[in-house]
């Protein structure tokens, strides 16, 4: 037996509902190979028993043929997720949380932010999923080092693409780069609809989602298609920004969503010669905001270079850099979000029932009047704000 004779068995082994096999995905680790014995790890993505246990004998099967006397398959699937209490519409009910990270302004760090937040609660031993949601500007590809990495589509259904530990998928995977789409509220419904039920996300604790920026369709569709177990925002110091941040907070209260805090990111300037800190837009400014609603800064992120060339080569600070003082204090807002979230599923989790369409099914929301809870307004003001998705 050799280790090209077992890879060559292994690669009749489909992954179940793929027309891919297992050698292919990249699941087969660990051969070991003692005469006509073989030992060998598949590490998947599923923890449903049925998907091992086909992959099991069909390996088994394979290995037989191939003329091994002794087999040991070791599967590896993730174990199922803590639970969450959350209540409501669900339509990906294989995250138990979900994290929407927001700004009222573009450009202030959110995507940013969604990369290293998410990379360091995997760090903690999570097993996460980014989202980028920001279809108008979806930069995650690039920020992750997957930039032009085409994912694997079967059917109508998408793998998520892997890197630093994270599962991810972005518009801008799905389109040609530098492609220009023109977004109409109802499209905008849709494709975060299709993004939450049709990605093949593995058993989630949590998936950060990176939204565009402000206050419209995209964060109202995602808070009644699943039910937002805690929201963030990231705001800059200076005072227009910090106006922003404002409509942004007072929309996670109108969405139901608890707030798990601020990040001042841009907060003063860390000269990398001399580690010299320097104000450039201010620093401090955005604590007495979220005291107003009721939350903390959970992290006040300096400006440095090594932040936007990490961005830029994809290789985002927290992973390339863990040490650095950015990535530290990305890493204690990763620790605090993940016990807001803890003691929000403590205390009954969350609901999104009172922000779904008020329409009976097969019914314009745009012929009927206001709906019972003010639906935020989106920013757009394409559409009506309840999702109804007519226009
Ligand atoms: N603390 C920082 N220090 C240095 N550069 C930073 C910092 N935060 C963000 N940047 C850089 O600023 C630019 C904008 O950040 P980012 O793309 O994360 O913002 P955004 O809020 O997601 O923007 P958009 O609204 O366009 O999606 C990026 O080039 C990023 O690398
Ligand atoms: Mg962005």
């Amino acid at each position: 037996m050799t280790e090209e004779i077992v890879k060559t068995a292994l690669s009749k082994v489909m992954y179940p509902g793929f027309t891919k096999d297992i050698v292919t995905f990249g699941f087969v680790k660990d051969i070991n190979i003692d005469g006509t014995a073989v030992s060998f790890t598949v590490d998947i993505t599923s923890s449903a028993p049925e998907v091992a246990q086909q992959i099991k004998d069909e390996a088994t099967a394979a290995l037989k043929d191939a003329g091994a006397t002794a087999i040991n398959c070791n599967i590896q699937a993730p174990v199922m997720p803590k639970e969450s209490s959350s209540q409501g519409k669900n339509i990906a009910p294989q995250v138990k949380n979900f994290l929407m990270v927001s700004s009222g302004k573009g450009g202030v760090g959110k995507s940013t932010s969604s990369v290293n937040i998410a990379i360091a609660l995997a760090a903690q031993g999570l097993k996460v999923g980014l989202l980028d949601a920001d279809i108008y500007g979806p930069n995650i590809p690039r920020m992750m080092g997957l930039n032009g990495i085409k994912p694997e589509v079967t059917g109508n259904k998408v793998m998520p693409l892997k890197a630093y530990g994270i599962e991810m998928m972005s518009m801008g995977a799905l389109m040609d780069e530098g492609q220009a789409l023109i977004w109409r509220g109802s499209m905008i419904m849709k494709a975060i609809e299709q993004f939450l039920r049709d990605i093949l996300w593995s058993e989630l604790d949590i998936l950060v989602i990176d939204m565009p920026p402000g206050t419209g369709d995209a964060q109202l569709t995602l808070a009644q298609s699943v039910p937002v177990t805690a929201g963030i925002t990231v705001t800059t110091p200076q005072s227009v920004s910090l106006d922003d941040s404002r409509r942004s907070l007072s929309m996670f209260k109108k969405l139901d969503i608890p707030v798990a805090g601020v990040i001042e990111n841009m907060s003063g300037f860390i000269a990398p010669d001399t580690g010299v800190e320097y104000d450039i837009f201010g620093k401090g400014t955005s604590a007495p905001m979220a005291e107003e609603f009721d939350t903390k800064v959970i992290a006040e992120i300096p400006i440095e270079p090594s932040i936007r060339t990490g961005g830029d080569e994809g290789k985002p600070i927290v992973f390339a850099n863990p040490t650095s003082e950015s990535a530290k204090r990305f890493i204690a807002a990763a620790a605090s979000i993940w016990a807001t979230i803890e003691e929000i599923n403590a205390n009954g989790g969350v609901d999104n029932k009172g922000v779904q369409p008020t329409t009976p099914p097969g019914v314009s929301a745009c012929s009927t009047p206001a709906p019972a809870k003010e639906a935020p307004k989106a920013s757009s003001d394409e559409s009506c704000g309840t999702g109804c998705g007519c226009h």
